[in-house]
């Protein structure tokens, strides 16, 4: 399937629920900030960061034994810094804070704002921990066009628990076929279909569908055609 494709249209939707990293926020910035020290290193130590943080955080659920987002995010880096044979602890340090303070995509402000203006509600439901989302919404200047901000700590484990999924219901007090959830996650997009949501699935890098059932209800390319398609129904 190409992106931009609508599978199913959405039906009346009155709030829009976030993933936030790699969704809103641009999980990669962390690595190009230091292009100069990783020169081509910067890539692949993105791309396992993000692989392996995901990685741990489906393991430490499955072990029962929860950590939170920042140190399942610090010790993902610890493995692939390891795993490029970089050892510099004051890099590190630099990759971690800046991991906080991510840049939203372009598009982001003006599409929240607009969902915010027509009246809908509007959230973020994420992995991170509240500390880490409140800097990264602060630095984003996201704030003022979101009703709620969830980290999964409410639930005290990770996507895609349904559990997870029904912080959202339970906080905005909206029934889930009511609500359109938007990752650019395939799995946690699933993982939302699964639990009853409506799906947007944010196609960034041309991802191929995840086989895991429960396909999102629209794919996308990136977030700017959102608004219309939940608006106009
Ligand atoms: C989140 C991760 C899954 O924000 O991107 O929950």
């Amino acid at each position: 399937m190409s992106t931009s494709q609508s599978l199913r249209s959405f039906k009346n939707i009155s709030a829009c629920v976030f993933d936030a990293y790699g969704t809103l926020l641009d999980v990669n910035c962390a690595a190009q900030r230091c292009h100069a020290d990783l020169a081509d290193k910067a890539q692949p130590l993105a791309d396992l960061w993000r692989a392996k943080q995901l990685q741990y955080t489906w393991l430490s659920s499955l072990m029962g034994r929860h950590r939170d987002f920042y140190e399942v995010t610090g010790a993902a880096l610890d493995f692939a810094m390891e795993t490029l044979d970089l050892d510099d602890q004051a890099l590190r340090a630099k990759l971690m804070a800046l991991y906080e303070v991510l840049d939203a995509y372009a598009e982001v402000p003006e599409l929240l704002g607009s969902l915010k203006q027509a009246g809908l509600k509007t959230a973020i439901l994420s992995n991170g921990s509240p500390k880490m989302l409140a800097t990264a919404v602060k630095a984003a200047g996201l704030g003022p066009s979101l009703n709620d901000v969830i980290s999964i700590e409410d639930a005290g484990i990770y996507k895609p628990s349904p559990s997870v999924y029904q912080l959202a219901v339970d906080r905005l007090g909206v029934a889930k076929e009511n609500i359109c959830f938007v990752s650019s996650n395939g799995w946690d997009a699933s993982g939302a279909a699964a639990f009853g949501f409506q799906v947007a699935w944010v196609n960034r890098t041309g991802q191929v569908a995840e086989k895991l059932g429960f396909p999102p209800h629209v794919e996308l390319s990136n977030l700017t055609k959102l608004a219309g398609l939940v608006l106009k129904q």
